[in-house]
């Protein structure tokens, strides 16, 4: 490749091509994770505190917005169901547009950028349109979740697998999900968007074989303040989930069973003074 980096000013890389220097820009697809800041990895904070441009969703809670590098340009693309704010094409090329400005742009996404939020549009895009892009993990609702509740995903003797799906349906039908291959004993099923569809993936996971007796847990907005918690069962989770309108997720699978939705919240580890010392 004729081609190389070296630094520039302002963190910036100065990208050399065939004799030619420009200042390109590089995006970053950071995962936000479940809402609270202190789930935030420390790449992430770094960062928030170096970028150009912060481009989030509507769901980022003020708090992580909040560090971002005072002057830093904040841009909302927030997504509302069937009513999007910026159509995901129109994020993408915003992202190629910053990116070829010569900006350091931290897209940050909710939970983690690569489950079931079309980060993986997002680096296509970027990759489509020459500009260098770089993926951080963040922590996903599922895991999020789990934790709040103390249900493990995976445990000895009970689930011996965990598989992510998502009960959003296309076009308002059902979810596209292998039913069959999802009964199956020993292993748990962590559902993202499934609220609306609670009734036909109780129905079809009972059709195909999982006993209506089931536990079911369902977190609504893990890690954040306002989380609610519940324990049903499949054949109950309609009925159970009808009052829950925010982000939830639902485990399916008998460590539901060892759920405690009384736990008492986190006690806070890190306060500001904690993130002081991290420097971008
Ligand atoms: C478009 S998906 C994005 C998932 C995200 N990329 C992740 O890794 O968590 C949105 C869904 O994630 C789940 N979700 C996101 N944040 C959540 C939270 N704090 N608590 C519970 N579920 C959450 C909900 O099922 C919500 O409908």
């Amino acid at each position: 490749m004729a081609g190389g980096h070296k630094q520039g000013e302002a963190g910036k890389r100065l990208v050399v091509l065939k004799g030619q220097a420009a200042c390109a820009g590089v995006v970053w697809l950071v995962g936000a994770g479940p809402g609270d800041p202190d789930l935030l990895t420390v790449k992430a904070l770094r960062l928030l505190r170096g970028a150009d441009v912060v481009v989030h969703d509507r769901l980022t809670p003020r708090a992580i917005l909040d560090l971002a590098r005072p002057g830093a340009r904040m841009i909302d693309v927030g997504k509302r169901k069937s009513r999007h704010t910026l159509p995901q094409e129109g994020i993408n090329q915003l992202l190629v547009a910053l990116g070829r400005e010569g900006l350091n742009v931290v897209r940050l996404k909710g939970g983690d950028p690569f489950m079931f939020g079309r980060g993986g549009e997002e680096l296509e895009a970027l990759r489509a349109g020459g500009i260098e892009a770089h993926v951080v993990p963040g922590v996903t609702a599922a895991l999020a979740a789990a934790a709040d509740i103390g249900a493990p995903l995976t445990h000895r003797g009970l689930a011996q697998a965990v598989t992510f799906v998502t009960g959003h349906a296309a076009s308002g039908g059902e979810p596209n999900l292998d039913w069959v291959a999802l009964a199956k004993a020993n292993q748990t099923v962590a559902i993202y968007m499934g609220l609306s569809s609670a009734p036909v993936i109780a129905a079809r996971l009972i059709a195909a074989g999982r006993a209506a007796s089931t536990p079911v847990a369902v977190v609504e907005n893990a890690s954040l303040p306002d989380e609610r918690r519940l324990t049903t069962t499949l054949g109950a989770l309609p009925e159970a989930v009808r009052a829950l309108d925010g982000p939830a997720l639902l485990i399916v699978g008998e460590v539901a069973a060892l759920a405690q939705v009384d736990r008492p919240p986190e006690i806070a580890g890190l306060d500001d003074q904690s993130f002081a010392g991290v420097s971008s």
